[in-house]
């Protein structure tokens, strides 16, 4: 940590919420397979670990040899790339890493380019804290005292550099005093709403009830939730937005209930490469989460299984998306397009 010789440290997130552990990677084959097996996870904050993933690989370069280098930057974009396919941060963060690697390239020595990568690191985590605290204050407004929310999976603090996308929007309606009642779905098959985020809400003292994913219709049609915020993993050109698997049926749910379904994510989770929801690789996930999750065997020995770890919301079904640099309503291709060209600090869409 904090140096270019140093690891990088982070809390094990497959712990929680019984132990908060921290991992120590100092190999760039233990972030690789820290990011795998979700120990860091949520979207943006497995491209800022692997941001700094990129520095804990380049340390096995002998100094002064500019060759090496680059075949190792090289090899180490790749390999942590192959982590996992779905977060567009992951792919950002690393095209950051190239791109600052490829700008200061011959015109110092190679220690100080990779403190430099070090430095471009640091900066993609403290950019995503700032991001996550605007997108919060640009959401709150969406959400009225005394309102139910239902979230799923987890979007915060452990999500990304701190605070949150979609929690950040419901950590900031608190700090505005208004009261809410979070639902949290437990997210099936590996309970990031049970393990992860039940235990960031409680740990800011905002009510929460946890729900199996299966209650999520029966609460809506209850009218106990006025309205629905997730994350997000990758958002194509168009809105469509791809995110932990059940957000979909969750979003169809909200529309048969009329109520609003919010997807709160920073411009790092854009990738306008795409034009629709149909390119996002989807990750498929061992079959031993569903069959058994936590160590304990739920299903038949030799039962087929599908494990998709996400899914596309297509935009239609998404009222607005909240990013740092303001709301995005309606949800096209044309307003996603002016959003993500407003320079930085701008607020066109903001409420
Ligand atoms: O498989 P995970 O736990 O990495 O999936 C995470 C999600 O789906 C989150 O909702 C998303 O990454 C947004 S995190 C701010």
């Amino acid at each position: 940590v904090g140096h270019v010789d140093g690891h990088l440290a982070l809390i094990d997130q497959t712990q929680l919420p019984a132990v908060l552990q921290e991992r120590q990677c100092t190999t760039v084959e233990q972030v690789w397979e820290s990011i795998r097996a979700l120990r860091v996870r949520g979207a943006p904050a497995i491209g800022i670990a692997a941001a700094y993933g990129v520095c804990v690989g380049l340390q096995t370069t002998s100094s002064g040899d500019q060759k090496a280098l680059d075949t190792r930057l090289d090899e180490v974009l790749r390999y942590l790339a192959s982590s996992r396919p779905t977060a567009v941060n992951l792919f950002w963060a690393l095209d950051r890493m190239r791109r600052k690697a490829a700008d200061v390239r011959g015109r110092m020595s190679t220690a100080e380019q990779r403190a430099i990568l070090l430095q471009e690191a640091i900066s993609i985590h403290e950019e995503d804290r700032a991001m996550c605290h605007a997108i919060g204050r640009h959401g709150a407004s969406l959400i009225r005292d005394g309102q139910g929310v239902l979230t799923h999976c987890n979007a915060g603090g452990l999500a990304t550099a701190e605070y949150g996308t979609a929690l950040s929007v419901l950590f900031t309606a608190q700090d505005e005093g208004k009261k809410l009642q979070v639902f949290v779905d437990e997210t099936r098959p590996l309970l990031q709403g049970a393990r992860l985020t039940a235990w960031e809400l409680l740990d800011r003292g905002i009510p929460a009830t946890l729900i199996c994913d299966s209650a999520a219709a029966h609460v809506m049609r209850e009218g106990k939730v006025h309205s629905v915020i997730t994350g997000a993993d990758r958002i194509a050109s168009n809105g469509d937005t791809a995110n932990k698997i059940g957000t979909y049926a969750l979003a169809v749910l909200a529309r048969a209930h009329e109520l609003p379904f919010y997807v709160a994510a920073p411009s790092s989770t854009f990738d306008l490469s795409i034009t629709d929801g149909q390119s996002i690789p989807i990750e498929q996930r061992p079959a031993e989460e569903v069959t058994e999750g936590f160590g304990n065997r739920t299903a038949p020995e030799n039962v087929d299984v599908f494990n998709p770890a996400f899914d596309v919301t297509p935009a239609e079904y998404i009222r607005a998306i909240i990013t740092e640099r303001g709301v995005i309503e309606p949800v096209n291709l044309q307003t996603i397009a002016a959003c993500m060209a407003q320079q930085k600090g701008t607020q066109l869409f903001s409420r």
